[in-house]
């Protein structure tokens, strides 16, 4: 058996893995008292479900690939997801985390190298995903959570604010096509971060005021990049557009009035703001659900559709989809 240095490996899910007559990567696994990987299974050989089947009942979860097969693993993870997503028999929170894991690791490929034609196509693969598994499955608002990551990165904010648009939809009554269009609008929600100064992004303190005026073009620079795709609807582009409008008309980037903003960017206002708030940020730690929805609602029927706040509060005290 061979051993490599851990910092070359990277976890995987065991859950994420399908059986196959030949496994694309050397497999290691650390055995349990050790901090030594070990090979499991060299790339070529099969993996068959009955060894999946072992390794579960002896307590494995995870196994490590090495760091250089990144790209091919997620590609494959990629190909393999409506599957895995349709597996009844593995737990719905699992799926949702492997879900959050294909998504934002080809999220974060596609923003850094934005080729608009493939990120949208690569988001309505993924709203369509998110929609559907959110429609049909009950998992609890707590556990979603804890599967999410928090660091406010574009890429994980708009998987966030994907996932959290569809279930504040779905008991707005909306359903179908409707939540499969209003999941790919929140994927694609701040695509207009891609053309600001990508440093004010991650800047330690709060924006002057000359950088905020550049970070508030982004649903202008958004909308632009996206206007012409017609895969998109009139409503998707809205909530690019629309979601930092108010209904008070005091909000960016034209200060429309309530009547004028599209009930889908209202939709991903409310949580675009909730992610905003519960994500650690380069200057503060993410609060909690409850003083983050104390600010929120402070802003009802100014900047926020109240019904639609009451709907979300419900929401992240009960089990989603029940
Ligand atoms: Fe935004």
């Amino acid at each position: 058996m061979s051993t490599t240095a851990e910092s070359k490996l990277f976890a995987i899910s065991l859950a994420t893995l399908q059986p196959t007559e030949a496994v694309d990567w050397d497999l290691y696994i650390l055995p349990r008292d050790t901090d030594q990987h070990i090979l499991y299974r060299a790339s070529k050989y099969p993996f068959h479900a009955k060894d999946l089947q072992r390794l579960l009942e002896s307590g494995v979860t995870k196994l490590y690939i090495p760091r250089e097969e990144r790209a091919s693993y997620q590609e494959y993870l990629r190909e393999n997801l409506d599957a895995w997503l349709e597996n009844s028999a593995i737990p719905p929170i699992e799926r949702m985390e492997t879900l959050n894991q294909v998504m934002r690791g080809v999220l974060n490929d596609s923003f850094r190298k934005p080729d608009t034609d493939k990120v949208v196509n690569r988001t309505i693969q993924f709203g369509r995903q998110a929609a559907a598994f959110l429609e049909s499955e009950t998992i609890r608002f707590d556990d979603l959570v804890r599967v999410l990551q928090h660091d406010y990165t574009t890429f994980t904010h708009s998987a966030n604010v994907c996932y959290y648009a569809v279930l504040l939809a779905k008991s707005l009554g909306y359903e179908g096509d409707d939540l499969t269009q209003i999941a790919t609008g929140a994927l694609l929600h701040d695509m207009g971060k891609l053309d600001v100064d990508q440093h004010l992004l991650t800047k330690e303190h709060r924006l002057s005021e000359a950088e905020t005026r550049q970070m508030q073009k982004h649903p202008t620079l958004g909308f632009r990049r996206l206007c012409r795709q017609d895969d998109l609807s009139a409503g998707q582009l809205m909530m690019v557009y629309q979601h930092h409008e108010r209904l008070d008309g005091g909000g960016y980037p034209v200060g429309l009035p309530d009547d004028e903003i599209h009930p889908w960017a209202k939709i991903c206002s409310v949580v675009d703001v909730f992610d905003a708030l519960t994500s650690d940020r380069s200057y503060r730690v993410a609060l909690d659900y409850d003083t983050a929805m104390e600010s929120i609602e402070r802003d009802a029927n100014l900047a926020f559709d109240a019904e639609m706040l009451a709907c979300w509060k419900q929401l992240i005290s009960t089990n989603v989809g029940s």
